[in-house]
């Protein structure tokens, strides 16, 4: 948790169609638990659209920036929309809710024992009748072969952020037997009061197959759990670009 959110949010702006999905995903719900919500990007979206949302992050700085983005929004979204800073994976927050999110592949910056935990949070604070989701990548690409240390910094984009233009770089290692990848993410600065410096952070994966969540998420006690391969319900194939599960607690007897 020590990478800084403002070099983290330049780049993370999530994936295309999210939005959409969890917007339409969350129709007809009151009350949304977002779990790693970040800058706000999503839960903001969803207060937006009319629902009460509680976004929850571990990291400060995320939260100082959820804070601030919030003046923007209508005297009305501002009332539904409130941030907490938790640990998704030990969350206690009060009440139940119609939509539990888990956005932009959040789940594999938990280990096993927090996935679980996550889960079993989530399946706690759902509303009877309501409906989890996450989205993530496929993470086969890691399974199929140890990319150990051989992936070097390539080139990722050029940027224009307050006047200084930086180039970032990204390097990925992994270690298939932890099913751990480190993604780091190298800045170098060209202009500006910094022209000259390289500040770099990484952020650790904990991947694990499809078929894990979907059986991590069977053991927890979800049920009508389905995997889609994007965010229009496309069926998961090898080609696809985003991983998006559902799943809803137990049918009561
Ligand atoms: C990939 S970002 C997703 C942010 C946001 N959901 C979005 O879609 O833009 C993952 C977020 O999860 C947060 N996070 C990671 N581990 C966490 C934990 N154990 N408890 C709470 N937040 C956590 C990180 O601080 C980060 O903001």
């Amino acid at each position: 948790m020590d990478f800084s959110a403002e070099l983290y949010c330049l780049l993370h702006r999530g994936s295309s169609g999210d939005l959409e999905y969890y917007q339409r995903l969350c129709q007809g719900a009151d009350r949304v638990l977002e779990l790693g919500c970040g800058d706000g990007r999503v839960a903001q979206s969803l207060a937006e659209a009319g629902h009460r949302v509680l976004g929850v992050d571990l990291h400060p700085g995320m939260i100082e920036r959820a804070e601030a983005s919030k003046r923007s929004l209508t005297a009305s979204a501002r009332d539904r929309l409130d941030y907490r800073v938790a640990d998704i994976s030990q969350l206690e927050v009060e009440g139940l809710f119609d939509r539990v999110v888990l956005p932009f592949t959040t789940v594999f910056c938990l280990s096993a024992t927090e996935k679980r935990s996550c889960l079993e949070s989530a399946l706690r604070h759902l509303r009877p009748g309501g409906l989890f989701a996450l989205d993530t990548y496929d993470a086969q690409i890691f399974l199929d072969e140890d990319w150990g240390d051989d992936d070097d910094f390539v080139p990722m984009t050029m940027l224009t952020h307050e006047g200084a233009e930086l180039t970032i770089f990204e390097r990925t290692r992994t270690n298939l037997a932890e099913q751990i990848a480190d993604v780091t993410y190298g800045h170098q600065i060209h202009s500006g009061p910094k022209a000259g410096e390289w500040i770099e952070y990484t952020i650790r994966h904990h991947y694990c197959s499809n078929g894990a969540l979907y059986a991590l998420l069977k053991d927890v006690g979800f049920g009508d759990i389905e995997v889609f391969g994007g965010f229009d319900k496309e069926p998961l194939t090898g080609d696809s670009e985003r991983v998006v599960i559902t799943a809803r607690p137990p049918e009561q007897p």
